[in-house]
């Protein structure tokens, strides 16, 4: 099962970058490609495009689009019943608030499959 986990801007800013990649291997789940970007406006739009009619989107896409990203692409069985593991432990430690979050992780099956494919795409227009 593809997937993908994101760390997000502010968890950049803070140097927190190793803890999220330790506890994604701690989870067993297999880094495949990574790699460090300040998303644009069309990828970040494009990543949560299923909560475009929120009223948080436009803030969570500025947010997205604030700094550097650390874009992982990831795989294994259960992946991403494991990420939500790996998200729940890392906000619980470091998140400051609700879009100060520290990290995504692909949070379905599909969200994975179409997640893994956005990494896939970003990395061929660079
Ligand atoms: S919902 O409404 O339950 O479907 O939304 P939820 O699954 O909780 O969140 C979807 C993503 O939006 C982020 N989020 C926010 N960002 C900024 N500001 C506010 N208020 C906010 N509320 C939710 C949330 O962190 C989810 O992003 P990811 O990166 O997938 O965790």
């Amino acid at each position: 099962e593809p997937a993908l986990a994101i760390v997000k801007p502010d968890a950049m800013k803070r140097g927190l970058s190793n803890n999220v990649l330790s506890m994604i291997a701690s989870e067993d789940i297999e880094i495949v490609e990574g790699g460090r970007r300040k998303l644009s406006k069309y990828e970040a739009e494009f990543l949560y495009q299923t909560h475009a009619s929120k009223d948080f989107f436009a803030g969570l896409v500025d947010f997205m689009i604030s700094g550097e990203s650390m874009l992982i692409k990831v795989r294994s069985v259960d992946c991403s019943k494991k990420l939500r593991v790996v998200v729940e432990a890392l906000r619980k430690s470091y998140a400051m608030s609700v879009r100060e979050n520290i990290v995504h992780g692909s949070d379905s099956v599909e969200s994975g499959r179409r997640e893994a494919r956005l990494f896939d795409l970003i990395k061929l227009r660079s």
